[in-house]
């Protein structure tokens, strides 16, 4: 049940619902109950905190890298621990159904399908493509330190691969996919894609319409007729509204913070802000104004199937059954009230005002999954893109 008049995702859920098993995310995302094994097959990307921003002599794209390939793998103790553990999973969550909705459009397990993951990072997806039973994938990024540690998990996942397990055959190229052409590097320069995956990676090549271009470029060219190309960005729209609602050049909360150079103008391309999240700066991002990626898309043939933000992407998928038992496995929503062991991710005040109240009502069933109010104000920042190739 969601929370009436409310933006924060809840749910009513029941004793036992939600499972205190992290690696029953792996069990869901194979669909292998002997995965359950597994146990370092971590699904999301983690990052540990490099405190300081990085250099700015160096070109933007070298930044990027750079500061990508810094970030290092944390183990499951230390992620669990995280003040945004389940504001990670839930962004997980919308990743995974994301990816399942697409990939029972092309059909998966009847033929080959064929997947390029933009800007893979370290192989965050990589249990997801194998839950969808691909042949093939193609992952790009620009940082290396990023693009080995993604094949090393690759080769991991492969070699513990249950008997006659058919896992997909990779490929791992490190490239500035704002600057450099893919089809230039593919080992197989035919080959073609059912879904290009761009998750949390296009705003950077908004630095200026050839980088945008050409991340687009990649995305799109070597799709397949009736191919998608799927992703998730901040939504400019969002990000204007809340700094035009604050008082300074930046907004934000206990879990996160977006600083803008200005307030009032906003180019279409260069339109940069930092965002930090936990406390740890990221590399410089660059606004998206969707209307004009759509009309950019139009280059190379691609139609908007939809967009949605996170909120209304959640609220519709939420309701279906296996999404909301994967939710659970994943543990993408908090239990509400927490048990006697489990702290809430938060303390502090207002921080659980919506679960509470909802809680109070006669009949729900307890516990409820929901996010801080601080996690949920980070999250619904983004939103979810599909777009079709048409012939
Ligand atoms: C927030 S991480 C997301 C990683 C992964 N897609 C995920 O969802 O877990 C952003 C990734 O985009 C990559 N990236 C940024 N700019 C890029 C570019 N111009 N070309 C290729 N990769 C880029 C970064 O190196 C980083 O791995």
């Amino acid at each position: 049940m969601m929370a009436e008049n409310s933006i924060l995702p809840t749910v009513a859920g029941g004793k036992g619902t939600f499972s205190s098993d992290t690696e029953k995310e792996a069990e869901v995302l194979s669909g292998q109950t002997s995965t359950l094994k597994r146990k370092h097959e971590s699904e999301s990307e983690e990052y540990v905190s490099p405190t300081k921003k990085l250099d700015t002599g160096e070109g933007h794209s070298q930044k990027v890298a750079t500061h990508y390939n810094r970030l290092q793998e944390c183990g499951l103790a230390e992620r669990s621990r995280s003040r945004i553990i389940h504001l990670r999973n839930f962004n997980n969550w919308m990743k995974s159904v994301l990816i399942g909705e697409i990939l029972d459009k092309v059909g998966r397990g009847h033929r080959g399908v064929a997947v390029l993951d933009l800007g893979c990072g370290k192989g965050g997806d990589l249990l997801k493509w194998r839950k969808a039973r691909i042949s093939r994938l193609v992952c790009a990024d620009i940082a290396d330190v990023s693009v080995e540690q993604c094949r090393q998990r690759y080769n991991d996942m492969r070699s513990r691969g249950y008997p006659g397990e058919r896992i997909f055959n990779a490929e791992f190229i490190t490239a500035d996919c704002a600057r450099e052409l893919l089809s230039e590097k593919l080992s197989d320069p035919k080959l073609r894609f059912d879904v290009c995956s761009c998750q949390f990676v296009y705003h950077y090549s908004f630095e200026s319409e050839a980088q945008a271009d050409t991340m687009l470029r990649n995305a799109c060219e070597r799709l397949r007729p009736g191919g998608f190309f799927i992703g998730t960005t901040p939504d400019a729209y969002e990000l204007v509204k809340r700094l035009e609602a604050s008082d300074s050049n930046s907004f934000g909360n206990e879990v996160y913070r977006v600083t803008f150079q200005q307030k009032g103008s906003y180019p279409l391309f260069g339109c940069q802000y930092d965002f930090s999240l936990e406390g740890v700066v990221n590399v410089p991002e660059f606004l998206v104004y969707f209307p004009l990626f759509e009309e950019m898309a139009k280059r190379y043939n691609m139609r908007l199937v939809y967009k949605k933000t996170f909120h209304e992407f959640f609220e519709e998928k939420i309701k279906n059954e296996q999404n909301k038992i994967l939710m659970q496995r994943m543990q993408g929503l908090e239990a509400y009230p927490g048990d006697d062991r489990a702290r809430l991710a938060s303390d502090s005040p207002g921080e659980y005002d919506h679960a509470e109240k909802i809680a109070e009502n006669h009949g729900v069933r307890l516990p409820l999954g929901t996010l801080s109010k601080s996690e949920w104000e980070a999250t619904s920042i983004y939103l979810v893109f599909v777009f079709e190739k048409m012939p």
